[in-house]
């Protein structure tokens, strides 16, 4: 989705009125779609020469076999005349690929490509529509990036829960799989009987029919492909709405029902979507709410959730600050995206900044305290990892972009800033920031140049030190 909506209007107005006729040039040009947007960290994540308005995700799964069919509509619309274009798909088999109803030749190409060549070139700003076919296992990836955890599409003791950042999505559904592509889903989910499925924003419609129940959740503000979400399995549910009217939809696995976090997460989840916004600015989207399950980890040094977009998904129940950081990303993140996979430090900086504003608004230690805390006695870094001041964090490595100095040092980094610029021009940078780039993204780049605007103040050395260097700043109390 990109800001050519309403260009795309004032086109199609004018073509109505008759004011231009689309040209009828023998020599119009196409070309491929570029295999990848350009990511530093993930060439081959995203794709080039159209931007995706819409995904429609209808899926059926068995938990018995683990095996996961599709059928992926996605609306979108060309920003070049295209030849032919890519998807993201790993693994997986493709049954077949329509274009505009037509049924096309494609080919796998590369470890997560899906090479469509439509039967005619596509025009420039024209909107097409994709039909893929497919089905398999969806193979759950690992390593540093997942704090050495599979993620992906996972399966639990009941069904399966799904945490696809960074580069997942795309394991369980054809996808311009990049932040800088944000769309429209609608999530339509197919389960054995008695099971449920609990996605994006609000159920829709849910039917029964030959002994397999089908749920359709649908999210209206643009969302990131790796924050969508469809956790299977069995759940209590409640519905309720926070003091400021959202409603609200929290899941809880039976198997934690009666553990504390799964008892007091809806009530922080309201507090937290309401007490937010009136820091931040209003809540960006029009549901809120949780999933938590009861995935047997490993004890871990960072609590295993994901923002997943109006509802965030906790792998094992959340202490009140996990709470916090999820729905902190609902504006870090998820409203305002990065630009590049290299910029993590701007959402789990304001997440974790924001656990420690949290405490420092509700009588607890000032966020300044916290992290001078943090800055005398860094935690220790597990073995293989970089050292706590070893990262420059604006450009940590595709290995270390979950590192825990992305979050704690890039949270120290923006009480920092606040320390040198002041409280008031830090909240108003802060929202600013959210207001200018809400829906949208943005890099470490676009924030320091708001930074300099919003004070006034030349922060060229500041930023250096902080963000792009390693070693331990100097920081004046
Ligand atoms: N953004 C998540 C959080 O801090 C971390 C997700 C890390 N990725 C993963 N595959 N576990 O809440
Ligand atoms: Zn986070």
């Amino acid at each position: 989705m990109g800001l050519a909506r309403s260009a795309r209007i004032a086109v199609a107005a004018a073509v109505t009125l008759g004011l231009c006729t689309p040209a009828v040039n023998a020599d119009v040009r196409y070309e491929p779609g570029a295999p990848g947007l350009g990511d530093p960290y993930f060439p081959d994540l995203g794709n080039g020469g159209y931007d995706v308005d819409h995904y429609h995700l209808k899926t059926a799964y068995d938990p018995a076999t683990d095996q996961l069919i599709g059928e992926t509509t996605i609306r979108a619309t060309a920003t070049q005349n295209l030849s032919r274009f890519n998807l993201d798909l790993y693994k997986m088999n493709v049954r077949s690929v329509q274009v505009n109803g037509h049924r096309v030749p494609f080919a796998r190409t590369g470890e997560r490509e899906l090479e469509i060549t439509p039967r005619r070139g596509l025009r420039n700003r024209s909107r097409f529509t994709v039909v893929v076919r497919y089905d398999g296992i969806p193979e759950t990836l690992g390593g540093p990036i997942g704090f050495d955890l599979p993620y992906g599409f996972l399966h639990t003791g009941d069904g399966a829960t799904i945490v696809s950042e960074p580069n997942a999505a795309s394991t369980w559904f054809p996808a311009n799989d990049h932040p800088r592509d944000k769309a429209f889903f609608t999530i339509e989910t197919t389960v054995p009987q008695g099971l449920q499925v609990i996605g994006n924003g609000r159920l829709v419609k849910r039917w029964r029919a030959g002994g397999k129940d089908t749920f359709v959740w649908r999210e209206d503000h643009p969302m990131a492909t790796y924050l969508a979400t469809g956790s299977i399995g069995r759940f209590n549910i409640s519905t309720t709405i926070t003091g400021k009217g959202i409603p609200q939809l929290d899941a809880v696995d039976p198997g934690v029902a009666s553990d504390r976090g799964s008892v007091s997460t809806p009530a922080w989840t309201a507090q937290a979507t309401d007490e937010l916004a009136n820091y931040f600015g209003p809540y960006p989207f029009t549901t809120t709410g949780s999933i938590i399950e009861n995935n047997n980890v490993p004890p871990l040094n960072v609590p295993n959730a994901l923002e997943t977009q109006t509802r965030p998904t906790y792998e094992t129940p959340p202490v009140e600050k996990g709470v916090v950081h999820e729905i902190s990303h609902q504006w870090f993140g998820n409203s305002v995206s990065i630009g590049r996979w290299s910029d993590t430090w701007l959402n789990e900086g304001y997440a974790v900044w924001t656990e420690k504003y949290w405490a420092e608004k509700h009588g607890g230690q000032s966020a300044q305290e916290a992290f001078q805390q943090i800055y005398a006695d860094p935690p220790p870094m597990p073995p293989g990892r970089p050292g706590f001041w070893d990262l420059a964090i604006a450009a940590p490595s595709r290995d270390q972009m979950f590192h825990r100095s992305i979050y704690l040092r890039g949270g120290m980094t923006l009480q920092a800033l606040r320390h040198r610029i002041g409280d008031e021009q830090f909240l108003r940078l802060t929202r600013t920031w959210l207001a200018e780039h809400q829906y949208g993204d943005a890099t470490t780049e676009d924030y320091e140049a708001l930074a300099e605007r919003i004070s006034g103040q030349d922060l060229r050395e500041f930023f250096r030190v902080w963000l792009h260097s390693p070693g331990k700043p100097t920081w004046d109390r």
